[in-house]
């Protein structure tokens, strides 16, 4: 196109890397960036990066790696690193990959126009300073067309919890709770533009609030926002079992919005191991949380994350994440093979269990997890779900919607639904997803 520039954004990680890549691209068409799905027609490149495990951090060096060619064949390519690994690593990411322009931390994306003039005059730079107010979060995404009946709103951002496994605390910083005000005028302005679902954003959103003074607590910044006319739908990700008050379990019960489903990572099933994690409760403690859950909700939904192999587990630690599992009856699991993180407390202790071991753990851990999906699915055939349409399906031929208990449902009926809550009749359930028709 005639001089227009070109932003690439590759994005990596959890949903807050999603949503600051949204956010990049408001604040790049400062700078008259546009953005392209098409890398080879990029004049800047943005990898925003993920150090959670050392999987996803080598994946940052593979994809620099792959973009030194075409930083040497298009002199006027501009490539930037952002995310976790920036974070992690600053002015040595430099240092190390001579063919890279730009470093930008997790509090830094509002510099990103500034570096990104400079960077087109020719000046390297990287800027990974923690900036600890609250001003840094009131970056709106972009309110355009399309991708605006979800949306992801940061209601927090940082960790103090500190679990021994986890670099989370070291790239995001402290928390820091986003203002309710602001939080409120960002969803009043999406549901304006056509937005039914929010699911608020946070390393630890249940801790919202809690470290200011004159901030509402995240119960009332959940009934605040249930206030807002047109929204139809709230999520939230993620909450830590600690931090689950029965105000707000009572949330669950009282507000018809908030959605029946709740990601909520145990790590593990042993009280040896989830003391050794640093978790802060214990595995009767996160099942009294979880009956909590679904004596206020019957059909409330559980999802988590459970990490293997951590330094010491045993055959009879994993057992219990296995026997965890099946009292919970999760409706699906992320897991993980444990991996050391540099700077963690846990990187002091011997990495004990054998890369085979850990993977055998996994495959085990995982077949059970199928059954207990597949068993959860199951359950809805036959049932009648209220369905928010969020597009076409991935095949395209059908459309795709979830459920208020977060399942993804494949049905087929006229795209001018798009955008609204129907009912749908389920007539069969996969591993991934479940097949409906319109009721
Ligand atoms: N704030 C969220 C997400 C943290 S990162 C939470 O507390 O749940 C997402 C998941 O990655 C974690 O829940 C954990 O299961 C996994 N994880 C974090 N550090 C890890 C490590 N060093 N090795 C393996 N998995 C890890
Ligand atoms: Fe990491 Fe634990 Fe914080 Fe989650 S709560 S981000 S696992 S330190
Ligand atoms: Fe990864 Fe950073 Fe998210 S380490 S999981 S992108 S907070």
């Amino acid at each position: 196109m005639d001089g227009q520039k070109l932003l690439y954004i590759e994005t990596f990680g959890c949903q807050m890397n999603v949503s600051d890549s949204e956010k990049i691209a408001t604040l790049l068409q400062e700078c008259d960036y546009h953005p392209t799905s098409d890398v080879s027609r990029a004049n800047l490149i943005i990898l925003n990066t993920c150090s959670v495990r050392a999987k996803a951090e080598q994946k940052v060096y593979h994809y620099l790696d792959r973009f030194k060619r075409a930083k040497r064949e298009k002199q006027q390519l501009l490539l930037a690193v952002g995310g976790c690994v920036a974070q992690q690593e600053g002015e040595r990411l430099l240092e190390r990959v001579p063919w890279l322009d730009l470093v930008f931390g997790t509090h830094n994306l509002h510099l990103l126009p500034e570096m990104v003039r400079a960077a087109e005059r020719g000046e390297r730079r990287a800027e990974v300073r923690f900036i600890d107010n609250d001003i840094r979060l009131d970056l709106f995404p972009r309110g355009d067309e399309g991708r605006g009946i979800s949306r992801f709103v940061t209601v927090m951002q940082g960790c103090d919890n500190f679990c021994s496994y986890c670099i989370v605390p070291y790239v995001r910083g402290r928390e820091i709770s986003r203002r309710s005000t602001e939080v409120i005028a960002e969803i009043r302005s999406a549901v304006a533009t056509g937005t039914k679902e929010v699911t608020l954003l946070g390393q630890n959103v249940n801790s919202y609030g809690l470290k200011s003074q004159d901030e509402v607590s995240y119960p009332q910044l959940l009934r605040e926002i249930s206030a807002i006319d047109g929204l139809e739908r709230i999520r939230f990700t993620t909450s830590h079992p600690k931090d689950i008050s029965p105000e707000l379990i009572a949330c669950f019960a009282e507000l018809p919005k908030v959605c029946g489903h709740i990601h909520l990572p145990a790590q593990a099933g042993s009280d040896r191991v989830l003391a050794r994690m640093n978790r802060g409760y214990t595995r009767a403690q996160y099942l009294e949380k979880v009956a909590a859950l679904k004596a206020a909700r019957s059909d409330i939904l559980i999802t988590g994350d459970m990490i293997v192999g951590f330094p010491g587990e045993t055959e009879d630690d994993f057992c219990e994440t296995l026997s965890l599992m099946e009292e919970v009856r999760y409706a699906d699991l992320f897991s993980f093979a444990y991996s050391v993180r540099p700077g963690t407390s846990a990187a002091a202790l011997a990495d004990d269990i054998s890369r085979i071991e850990k993977q055998e753990r996994l495959s085990r851990l995982q077949a059970l997890q199928r059954t207990l999906t597949l068993e959860c699915n199951r359950r809805f055939v036959g049932t009648v779900l209220r369905v928010l349409v969020e597009g076409p399906s991935k095949r395209g031929d059908q459309l795709f919607g979830r459920t208020d208990g977060n399942r993804g449902v494949n049905f087929t009926a006229d795209r001018s639904i798009i955008g609204s809550m129907v009912d749908v009749r389920i007539v069969r359930a996969f591993q991934n997803s479940l097949l409906g028709e319109l009721s």
